[in-house]
């Protein structure tokens, strides 16, 4: 097993302004914008923990929880939670701030999963993870159980991938 590593060790932060071109006709963030800013985010926590190249296996969801508006600023903070043998579950929490008057709120959270692979393109193993705050232990805790639901919805995606077909739609 290799050396275990504190939820710490991975955390990244990231802060940006939400300008005129992240925005939709409600002038409120894109979806898909934040998306990009939430895998970017989780895949430097994954290689943080990792120390090795890292893909993307799967999002679980991301709750858009507050509209983020045109002018405010949006800080992200992700971490690795939890890891199984060649996965790692990050959080990514996403905060709004109005710039102008201090405002803080909790605007979107999301989970993830990534892998590690190892020179051959294969998984290859990533160290366990030690959570240390409330916070940490919550998500440490309660990441088996998400990992369970995460299983199945796999086993129906390749289910799924069988039945699909790569053909154009056209013909
Ligand atoms: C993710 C990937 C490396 C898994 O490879 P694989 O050959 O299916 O490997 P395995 O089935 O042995 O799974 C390896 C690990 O990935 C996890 N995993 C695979 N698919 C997953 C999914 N959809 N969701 C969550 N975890 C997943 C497995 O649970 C396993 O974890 P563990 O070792 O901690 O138990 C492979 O499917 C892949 O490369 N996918 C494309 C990734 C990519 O391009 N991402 C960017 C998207 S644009």
């Amino acid at each position: 097993m290799l050396e275990p590593k504190y939820v710490n060790e991975s955390r990244a932060v990231k802060s940006a302004h939400v300008l005129p071109q992240d925005t939709n006709q409600y002038n409120t963030m894109f979806g898909g914008k934040l998306m990009s800013y939430i895998d970017d985010i989780a895949a430097i926590s994954a290689v943080r923990h990792a120390r090795k190249p890292v893909v993307t296996a799967s999002t679980d969801s991301v709750d858009f929880l507050h509209p983020i508006k045109a002018g405010t600023s949006v800080c992200l903070e992700s971490f690795v939670t939890w890891t199984h043998k060649t996965s790692m579950e990050i959080f990514v929490k996403v905060i709004s701030e109005d710039l102008l008057t201090g405002k803080r709120v909790l605007a979107a959270t999301s989970f993830l999963t990534f892998v590690a692979l190892g020179e051959d393109g294969r998984p290859t193993e990533v160290p366990p993870v030690i959570p240390e705050t409330d916070e940490e232990i919550m998500l440490h805790e309660s990441a088996p159980a998400r990992h369970e639901i995460r299983k199945l919805r796999k086993e129906d995606s390749r289910r799924f991938a069988q039945i699909f077909t790569t053909k154009k739609p056209w013909e």
